[in-house]
């Protein structure tokens, strides 16, 4: 459903881009987003795996992460070119200082911001994350943060996910920062 949905969540006028840490929330908040803006949802990796019909990990195990991060690069160009809709990326993509301008340019960027014991939480259970494969992989999350947060900084918008907070408010507070700039359209 493409049309106006002001009773929820207004207009969308530009593509909204999701970026941050594994484990800080992109897939669950862009759904439901996506879902209150009555736009498509994409998901980078997801687009990556169908294209090549392998996992993530598979396609880190056979060709490597800078195969991928092509892949990566790529598929975000080529999903930019559409209607606006809500983006989920990989945790690295906004890193590559391509695709990070190509981004800022093209869309609005949201950075969700989660402290290292929340993602930790998040991601520890989950044997999907070929970064994470190491000796010691909360050292390695507390790494790959400390690296990236300077470049997540430049997102043009920073929301804080807490713990304790519900993804519908967490949306909620995505929505209010996205209307309070004009980017969602509610009249
Ligand atoms: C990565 C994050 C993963 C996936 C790949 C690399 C990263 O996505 O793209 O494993 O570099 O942080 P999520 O952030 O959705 O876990």
């Amino acid at each position: 459903m493409r049309e106006s949905r002001p009773e929820t969540g207004g207009r969308l006028l530009r593509t909204v881009v999701l970026v941050g840490m594994m484990g800080a929330g992109k897939t669950a908040i862009g759904t439901a987003l996506s879902a209150r803006l009555g736009v498509p949802f994409e998901d980078s990796d997801a687009e990556i795996e169908a294209a090549s019909s392998l996992a993530i990990t598979e396609i880190f195990e056979r060709y490597g992460e800078a195969f991928f991060r092509d892949k990566e690069a790529q598929v975000i160009a080529r999903l930019l070119e559409g209607p606006p809709c809500v983006l989920s990326t990989g945790g690295g993509a906004w890193i590559a200082p391509e695709t990070r301008a190509l981004l800022s340019a093209r869309a609005a960027v949201v950075w969700l911001k989660a402290d290292l014991d929340l993602l930790w939480a998040r991601v520890r259970h989950k044997d999907t994350r070929p970064l994470l494969r190491t000796e010691n992989p909360r050292a390695t999350l507390a790494e790959l943060l400390a690296a990236r947060t300077p470049a997540y900084e430049e997102a043009e918008f920073v929301i804080e996910t807490r713990p304790d907070w519900s993804i519908t408010r967490t949306t909620d507070a995505v929505l209010a920062r996205l209307t309070a700039a004009g980017i969602v359209e509610t009249s």
